[in-house]
């Protein structure tokens, strides 16, 4: 007997697992996932930012079958190719001195690993983070995570000696300044924290997003990254710069780090590395890791052979298409686009982000966030052939996350059915004030 399979999902799977939609996709390709009922959608959500190069792109579906027919597992009994030559890959993109690895899954299970790492190498116990962040849902990533108190909830005692910050939110700055003419307060709160709260002598790590996902896609001032790095340098503290979201071509660069000319510590990465196949890592210099003694760490997935060859043709697609580029050139044009609309319509408060990591900020007529009109935007964008998912601590901003290597023709497509629903949605709430 065939039931809906959402109703089959419901009675199976755990409540906890939120799910955006309540499509079922039978196959996707590129920009376009197709459901069981055979109706085609624009995807803008890249499944939470990973298939950063289009569903199933023709050359991972390749490498990867090549090494299902070889080799799946190793679990750190024996060496093979697909590993060594994904190293080789990253140290050519990754900032700096980054030139050793380690792997495992998800993107939580690499930011506890160079959290350990820092630890390890510092012999420093706190760990400094940011409101706003997310990290991860493991118990050491929620403690360092504060984009929405759902994920913490329930789930004190987390871990000691995390000391925290807001981020430079400079739409909704947290000191009431505006950008142009602030005077960094948000530096000056971190300085204060280190000066009041816990020393930077026993601190281990500096971790943040170069930009802010789960939190709302904020991008910071690059002063305000440059001096994570410097204040960092300063104290012997390990920057790490969870790139989880940001990374594999998502801004037009390979990492947001690359805008803001820093070079972290330690690197995260997962999401966009093996463009869906289960793949995370992180990476510092051989100086930093070789401190970590044999067994500190450790894995029996991690660096899976097969998302390991899904990685590296990843990567080799995004160089020999340029699809950096691609992304760098349509990404002003969909800029320009978003704040036409922006002043049209004064439901949308903030077009922010970089490349084709876009978020979109809905506000109500006194400039709060508007969480309802956001979720009634994304609606209809879905009625009409378009999937969005929102962020946000209240929910109400939109991401706008295509592919890196979508066509002009399909990302112009989606930005009019965005406009159109905006409009809508407009009216609607025009017509609900004036009622
Ligand atoms: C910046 C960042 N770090 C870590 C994670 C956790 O990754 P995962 O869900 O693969 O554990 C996420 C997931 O959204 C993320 O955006």
């Amino acid at each position: 007997m065939r039931i809906n399979v959402v109703k089959r999902a419901k009675k199976y799977l755990t409540p906890a697992l939120g799910w955006d939609t309540e499509l079922v996709v039978r196959r996707a390709r590129g920009a376009e996932v197709e459901t069981k009922t055979g109706r085609k959608y624009l995807d803008f959500s890249c499944g939470t930012a990973t298939t950063n190069i289009g569903h199933c792109h023709r050359k991972v579906v390749s490498a990867a079958k090549h090494q299902l027919n070889n080799l799946i597992h190793a679990g750190g009994v024996y060496y093979y190719d697909s590993i060594v030559k994904l190293c080789e890959e990253l140290k050519a993109i990754t900032p700096g001195a980054i030139d050793m690895f380690f792997f495992s899954n998800a993107g939580a299970e690499a930011v506890e690993g160079a959290m350990k790492l820092a630890k390890s190498v510092t012999h420093r116990p706190a760990v400094f983070c940011f409101r706003g962040a997310f990290h991860g849902r493991t118990l050491g990533c929620v403690s360092i995570t504060s984009s929405n108190v759902k994920y913490r909830k329930n789930y004190e005692p987390l871990l000691p000696s995390v000391y925290r910050a807001p981020f430079a939110y400079c739409y909704r700055c947290p000191y009431g300044q505006k950008r142009e003419t602030c005077s960094f307060e948000c530096i000056q709160f971190i300085r204060d924290v280190f000066k009041h709260e816990i020393d930077p002598s026993q601190t281990a790590a500096v971790i943040f997003e170069p930009i802010q996902g789960e939190g709302g896609y904020i991008v910071p001032p690059v002063e305000f990254v440059k001096f994570l790095r410097d204040f960092t340098k300063e104290h012997g503290i390990m920057l790490i710069a969870d790139e989880v979201q940001t990374g594999f071509g998502r801004t037009g660069e390979w990492f947001a780090c690359d805008h803001f000319g820093i070079e972290p510590d330690i690197i995260v990465m997962a999401k966009g590395i093996a463009s869906g196949f289960p793949l995370s890592g992180f990476g510092a210099s051989s100086k930093i890791m070789k401190q970590w003694t044999p067994g500190a760490h450790g894995t029996t997935f991690g660096g899976n052979p097969v998302s390991c060859a899904a990685a590296v043709a990843t990567i080799r697609a995004i160089r020999e298409e340029r699809m950096l580029e691609h992304c760098r050139e349509l990404s002003a044009e969909v800029f320009g686009r978003l704040r036409k609309i922006q002043n049209n319509h004064p439901l949308i408060g903030d077009v922010r982000g970089l490349g084709f990591m876009i978020g979109v900020e809905l506000i109500d007529s006194h400039g709060a966030p508007h969480p309802t009109a956001t979720a009634k935007v994304m609606e209809r964008c879905l009625e009409n052939g378009l999937i969005l998912i929102n962020c946000g601590t209240s929910g109400n901003v939109i991401r706008l996350i295509p592919p890196i290597n979508i066509s002009r023709e399909q990302l112009f497509r989606g930005l009019e059915i965005f406009e159109e629903a905006v409009q809508k949605v407009s009216q609607e709430e025009f017509e609900l004030a004036h009622a």
